[in-house]
């Protein structure tokens, strides 16, 4: 009975220590808390990748690109939890800086979930258009309410993802632009870059693809749909080595 009553205290106890950082709403059941406590070397999940969509374009080409690479991670043995960013019910950063003490954003919003999602993701992929030289605004205000993540690595030195998980997470960035000027993905490089050092998913693929205006349909590109899908193979196949031979 003690023994019993001690294990519903410790799992009373992992549930409020998880959830108390307000990242993990209906994640873990105080039995799955339980299950990981006997066994803290199962993971409680694994071989996810999250795929963030930059377009507000369902259907076009940047959807076309990023459906390929979906495919291409899902066929290498992960799930894909995807985003489209656009969509989000979601606002800029606000600047009250509260993120500095607490674990979160002080905003209520769809980031708390995708906050959540973010740090369990073993890897990302995020496809965009460019627009006017840099990510279209809804994406930009995504990453940068990511600034939590900033805060908690950079500024008090206790970051959210563990040293071996950075070592397993990267990003895949796809981008699709209209103009032939091959600098127009400078600014999106870099702000994605940025993001990557910030959520701990090193950038370590690309897919960069200038011309659109007159490409217009990228079906009539079937090579740039197969290297979407052999980079999102890639980086499954990675975390799927990564994961198994741990
Ligand atoms: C508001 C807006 C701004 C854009 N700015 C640029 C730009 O600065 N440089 C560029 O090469 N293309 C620009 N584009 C073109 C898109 O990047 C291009 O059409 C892309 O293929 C759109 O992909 P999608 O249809 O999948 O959303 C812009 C498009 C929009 C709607």
């Amino acid at each position: 009975m003690f023994f019993v009553c001690s294990v519903m205290f410790f799992c009373e106890i992992s549930v409020y220590s998880v959830c108390s950082v307000g990242d993990c709403e209906g994640d873990f059941s105080v039995s799955q808390i339980f299950l990981y406590s006997l066994n803290p070397i199962q993971p409680v999940m694994t071989k996810k990748v999250l795929a963030l969509f930059g377009s507000n374009l369902i259907g076009g080409n940047t959807d076309k690109l990023l459906t390929q690479a979906i495919k291409g991670v899902e066929d290498a043995g992960c799930t894909v939890e995807r985003i489209n960013v656009a969509h989000l019910n979601a606002g800029p950063c606000n600047q009250t800086y509260s993120c500095m003490i607490e674990p979160t954003c002080a905003i209520e919003d769809d980031m708390k979930d995708a906050y959540r999602k973010i740090k369990q993701a073993d890897g990302i992929i995020i496809a965009t258009p460019v627009m006017t030289y840099g990510v279209p605004g809804a994406l930009k205000s995504f990453m940068d309410r990511c600034q939590p993540f900033y805060m908690a690595k950079y500024y008090r030195k206790q970051p959210f993802i563990t040293p071996e998980h950075v070592k397993i997470r990267r990003t895949l960035f796809i981008c699709i632009g209209g103009m032939k000027d091959p600098d127009i993905f400078t600014g999106p490089v870099l702000t994605t870059k940025a993001f990557c050092a910030i959520v701990d998913a090193k950038y370590s693929d690309e897919l960069l693809q200038n011309d659109m205006d007159t490409i217009l349909n990228v079906e009539k590109k079937p090579e740039l749909l197969a290297a979407a899908y052999e980079k999102g193979k890639a980086l499954g196949e990675r975390i799927v080595k990564m994961r198994d031979g741990e």
